[in-house]
């Protein structure tokens, strides 16, 4: 959450500075700021709303006052204070010639803040970042050097953050620090950059360092020293960065989801590649770092996520459970930790996160460790910090998501799950069930072209979108292996388009939420061929019985059961135990062209973040 950029060399630094912003806007977008320096005087410029009114104020000022070579940038997500003005970043010392911009949350603020305001120190705002600002200003008071006052005021700090900090009187710097919060520094020539995120940068440089938790940094046009938490300074380990900056582009779609939705039988045969040559070749995972004893030894798999990563998480429990016999539960990541969770080494911990920061996970996976068990990290993210902490580290390749709600990365952890599962009943003693797990392989070798089918022709998904954008609320039912599918397609139709999606299994629709069911309350139902494809059907049943109207998705309609949906999305025969991996490309469609029909804002829904760096 949040997203930071700092620049210092030659080109006008307002430009790298929105312009990198621009790209980490999934991070947060309630409110920007910037804080140049220039002509020995510091200007700083904020606005609540998204970047483009920032850019809007900046249009109008004074080009000697905007003609800067040094600044630094935020794009906020609030947790203390509104998304006003005041409280957007970059915040500042009293006189202010300190400026700082903030990721993360400084959780002792309340404890510095009296004697700050004792020694004179004013708070314009409800900012934690604020408490940052000035306790760096005295310690620079004291020192009158910028790396040491950053390097004092750290050891006082408590909490997540990722800043940087410039000083009116030293324009030739900017310090930064981190600690579990990311934070880039990218390697120009005569100009380097920082970010929260490689896409703010990756126009200008594929070389970077990433900052380590508890380091500090001095950044000048020419040089880059770091320094670890006892101040002593470390050799640079420059890195190349995997992005292209043609990822950042929506290449002709209206929305970076609509893009992303299209990518994903690409992204499908991206996971597979040399992974699963045939159905009748074991899977390859080399990167699974178990001996085939540790695999046999396992007797538990816990698998921890938020969000959509917790959906595929229990996607993976069916897997699991159908191909090792394995128990395994799952949690989202804020249930799991501060409580005494039962782990040994004869756990498997498998931790899903799209963009491997996600601050309850890391903490949960942290927990974990410390129980000796073996932390499994699948993520889109092989630079992040949960996949610093794995001991097996599954990167699933989507490719850089932009849009706030996931879908590709979705796709792409539930293919992992798939692999890991098997792999794991292939090379483990208890494996049975060889010819499922030969159907699976060879059904996720069709899967893109089957994607392909749905992908190909949408016009009854945007038909069924428009007709149903007006209602308020809706009910996705599912039984098995699809009820997270449900839960999925309602989050997704959720955070785009704030109407009011549950997801329940089928089954339990008679419990209690079928007391909700009218006309005016619609009920999704996913019923794929199978076990439970009669009960879903029977569920159904009693819905239409309380006048809700009724959208199929499924792969078969019998010809009894023809009337009984007021609208149906058929989807290209699959078995149930993959049938998730098509299922979910109808519902993302489905939430996708509601919102848009309704106008709302796709890739960037209100109130969320695309990284949640915070518990
Ligand atoms: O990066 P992660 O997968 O750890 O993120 C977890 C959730 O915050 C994320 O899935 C969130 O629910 C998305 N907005 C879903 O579209």
């Amino acid at each position: 959450m949040c997203g930071i950029v700092g620049y210092i060399g030659k080109k006008r630094a307002v430009d790298v500075i929105l312009k990198g912003l621009s790209y980490l806007e999934y991070r947060g977008y309630d409110s920007a700021g910037v804080a140049l320096i220039s002509n020995n005087a510091v200007h700083i410029y904020k606005a609540p709303g998204k970047l483009s009114n920032l850019k809007e104020i900046l249009s109008q000022e004074k080009e000697e006052n905007i003609n800067a070579n040094i600044g630094i940038g935020h794009t906020r997500w609030a947790t203390h204070g509104l998304p006003t003005e005041v409280n957007a970043h970059p915040h500042h010392c009293n006189c202010g010639s300190l400026t700082i911009v903030h990721n993360g949350i400084i959780e002792n603020y309340k404890d510095l803040k009296p004697d700050l305001e004792k020694k004179g120190c004013k708070f314009l705002s409800q900012t934690d970042t604020e408490v940052a600002a000035h306790l760096i200003a005295h310690e620079f008071a004291d020192t009158k050097d910028l790396l040491k006052a950053v390097q004092n005021a750290v050891k006082k700090l408590k909490g997540a953050y990722a800043f940087c900090v410039t000083h009116k009187t030293m324009p030739d710097r900017i310090i930064a620090a981190r600690k579990n919060a990311p934070l880039i520094i990218g390697v120009g020539e005569g100009e380097n950059f920082i970010a929260s995120d490689i896409p703010a940068i990756i126009e200008y440089t594929k070389k970077a360092i990433y900052l380590s938790d508890n380091q500090v940094a001095e950044i000048k046009t020419d040089s880059i020293k770091i320094y670890d938490k006892n101040n002593n300074l470390i050799a640079n380990k420059i890195e190349n960065l995997p992005f292209e900056p043609i990822a950042l582009s929506k290449m002709g779609y209206k929305h970076f989801m609509l893009k992303e939705i299209h990518e994903q039988p690409d992204v499908v045969r991206n996971v597979l590649i040399d992974k699963i040559k045939s159905e009748n070749l074991a899977v390859v995972l080399d990167d699974v770092k178990l001996s085939k004893e540790q695999l046999t030894k396992i007797n538990r798999i816990q698998i921890i996520a938020c969000g959509t990563s917790l959906h595929a998480g229990l996607v993976g429990k069916y897997i699991f459970e159908e191909l090792t016999g394995i128990p395994v539960d799952v949690e989202a990541s804020s249930e799991y930790i501060y409580r005494n969770t039962i782990a040994d080494e004869n756990t498997l911990v498998i931790g899903i996160s799209q963009s491997g920061e996600t601050a309850d996970t890391i903490t949960a996976i942290k927990q974990a460790k410390e129980k000796n068990s073996h932390i499994l990290i699948i993520t889109n993210r092989k630079d992040s910090a949960m996949a610093r902490l794995a001991d097996s580290l599954l990167p699933v390749n989507a490719g850089i998501e932009v849009s706030v709600a996931a879908t590709k990365s979705y796709m792409a952890q539930l293919l992992s799950l798939y692999l890991l599962a098997i792999y794991m009943a292939e090379n483990s003693t208890k494996c049975n069930n060889s010819s499922l797990i030969k159907e699976i392989k060879k059904e996720l070798l069709t899967l893109p072209s089957k994607l392909e089918t749905i992908l190909n022709d949408t016009k009854n998904i945007e038909n069924i979108a428009k007709k149903y954008s007006s209602f308020k609320n809706f009910i996705f039912i599912a039984r098995g292996i699809n009820y997270p599918t449900a839960l999925e397609g309602a989050l997704k139709l959720k955070e785009i388009s704030y109407i009011n999606a549950t997801g329940y299994p089928a089954g339990e629709l008679k419990h209690g939420p079928i007391a909700m069911l009218d006309e005016t309350m619609p009920v999704l139902a996913i019923l794929n061929e199978g076990v439970v494809y009669d009960k879903v059907l029977s569920n159904c049943e009693e819905a239409k019985a309380r006048q809700a109207k009724l959208i199929g998705v499924t792969n078969f309609i019998d010809e009894k059961h023809k009337n009984l949906f007021d609208d149906a999305v058929i989807i290209p025969e699959i078995p149930d135990i993959v049938s998730p991996a098509l299922n979910i490309v109808v519902l993302q469609l489905l939430a996708y062209h509601i919102s848009e029909y309704l106008g709302k804002d796709v890739d960037q829904p209100r109130n969320l973040a695309k990284s949640v760096t915070v518990e």
